[in-house]
């Protein structure tokens, strides 16, 4: 008999579960990313109880005993009860088989061991037992301890029937790989793992495009995401899952001018917005990582070598933008505001280094700020993490300007309010003023409005823009009736 005092199963939750399930007289355990997490000294809310027996049952039974409330998955067996922040899922121990083109298996009652080796991974594979006996002691058969210490991903079955089965797994190994990574203890997928990956890369076909999207944006949420997707190259899969984002890869040459590998520069971008986020305490903003990952998805339909000067992407952020809905669209993402935003950031993301090129004059500084709007900060975020250069001198050139980008930018939006831009002449007062039904000179006499405002021959005020209005309308043969 093994007893453990590692005090992982303290909270008293765990205590009831082992009473009810030993009063029911079945065998219970916690299970998956629990336990490892316990390892890791990472909190886990999220309980999976595994019962040689019916984990609805016992669900049913410990929220007579907690006064909970039981929500049951009929199709999956399963049985999800809260109690004081923490959510118990109770499942049956089972063997699944899997047809080959789906990722539903056919389950089966099974033991502990049985349910361990179905598991994706050894270290989401270890159990600690809830038996009186035994309270706590780690269930461990295929070595998830040593590959957690180690840092190894690797399956307990082999691992073309790991990924076959359920081919989510190959992202989920790579999200692990990365995600747990970031702890400063770096983790490796095992090569036999990459291998099968390879080959089994066509399984993802079964796989939903939300599912890859959760595991994408997981990645993309890490400290160091680069990782994550040079794995995903290395075995095929992001050929397959995002096949724009691939062609960034590789370098042209022509009369011995080679130009920046853009595959590479994009991750280092992502990888800079991750930094910059975490040193300035914000929260990961999954879509200004999104932005980042497409930034200059463009650029390969907007190659040229031009001879005498090298090679241009001119226009990459127009193609981009215009590839950010299309790209969406085929992984199912929303495309709603959160596209709107990605779009927009790419279409902008070289408007504050090139107003550094040029003179940074107030009427450039008011149109970046009508054009970017609220998202002016993640833009200048992005501008500064697309700073990629080996060349200290450039680095420091390019970083003092776009610093004096950003002063100018408070000092003009302090002045004329330009972010969240609406237009003091308003449709209905134009209509009003010179008793008109709705028409062209409406637009017309707006826009004249705002293009002076932001060149600024006038200030962001009512009355100067009043007086310009009716200018320009007297032009067009607009006489006020009142
Ligand atoms: N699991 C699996 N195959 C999957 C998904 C899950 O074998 N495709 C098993 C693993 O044992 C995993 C457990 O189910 O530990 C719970 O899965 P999930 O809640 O998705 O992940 P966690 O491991 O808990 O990790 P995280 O919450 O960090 O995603």
């Amino acid at each position: 008999m093994t007893t453990v005092t590692h005090g992982f199963l303290d909270d008293p939750v765990f205590g009831i579960v082992s009473d009810v399930a030993s009063s029911l007289g079945v065998r219970a355990y916690v299970i998956g990313g629990y336990v490892r997490d316990c390892f890791l000294g990472r909190p886990n809310d999220d309980i999976d109880i595994v019962v040689e027996g019916s984990g609805i049952a016992l669900a049913g039974a410990v929220a007579q005993r907690t006064s909970g409330k039981v929500t049951v998955f009929k199709n999956f067996g399963t049985a999800m009860l809260r109690h004081k922040g923490k959510e118990l899922e109770f499942v049956g121990a089972r063997k699944e088989s899997y047809h080959r083109e789906s990722r539903k298996p056919v389950v089966e009652d099974g033991t502990l061991e049985e349910d361990q080796l179905r598991r994706d991974f050894t270290i989401n594979a270890m159990a600690f037992s809830l038996q009186k006996e035994d309270y706590g002691a780690l269930v461990d058969p295929f070595g998830g301890i040593r590959d957690l210490s180690e840092g190894i991903i690797r399956t307990p079955l082999d691992p073309d029937t790991t990924y076959s089965d359920d081919p989510l797994r190959m992202l989920r190994a790579i999200r692990f790989a990365t995600r747990l990574s970031e702890e400063g203890h770096p983790f490796t997928i095992v090569p036999e793992s990459l291998d099968s990956m390879r080959r089994n890369r066509d399984r993802l076909a079964i796989l939903s495009k939300e599912r890859i999207v959760e595991e994408l944006d997981k990645i993309l949420l890490t400290s160091r995401p680069s990782m994550g997707f040079r794995l995903m190259d290395e075995t095929g899969l992001l050929e397959l899952i995002l096949p724009a984002l691939s062609r960034l890869k590789g370098v042209e040459t022509v009369d011995g001018k080679g130009h920046k590998e853009n595959f590479s520069h994009t991750l280092q971008v992502v990888d800079n917005v991750a930094s910059a986020e975490a040193a300035q305490g914000l929260e990961p903003n999954l879509w200004l990582r999104w932005a980042a990952l497409l930034h200059d998805i463009g650029k390969p339909s907007s190659k040229r070598f031009v001879p005498g000067s090298g090679w241009t992407f001119h226009g990459h952020e127009v193609i981009g933008a215009r590839m950010v809905p299309g790209i969406f669209q085929q992984l199912k993402m929303p495309l709603n505001e959160k596209m709107k935003y990605v779009q927009k950031l790419v279409g902008l993301h070289l408007r504050p280094i090139a107003l550094v090129d040029e003179e940074v004059t107030d009427s450039a500084v008011r149109r970046l700020l009508f054009d970017a709007g609220d998202d002016i900060d993640d833009l200048m975020l992005l501008c500064n993490a697309d700073i990629t250069s080996k060349n200290p001198a450039k680095v420091s050139r390019i970083r003092a300007n776009l610093e004096l980008v950003k002063r100018k930018l408070v000092e003009v939006e302090e002045k004329d309010a330009i972010r969240n831009f609406k237009n003091p002449i308003t449709g209905e007062y134009v209509m009003e003023l010179f008793g008109i039904p709705p028409g062209k000179e409406i637009g017309i006499l707006k826009e004249y409005v705002k293009e002076a405002i932001l060149e600024g021959e006038i200030g962001n005020n009512f009355e100067e823009a009043d007086a310009l209005m009716r200018k320009r309308a007297a032009e067009l043969g607009l006489v006020p009736v009142k």
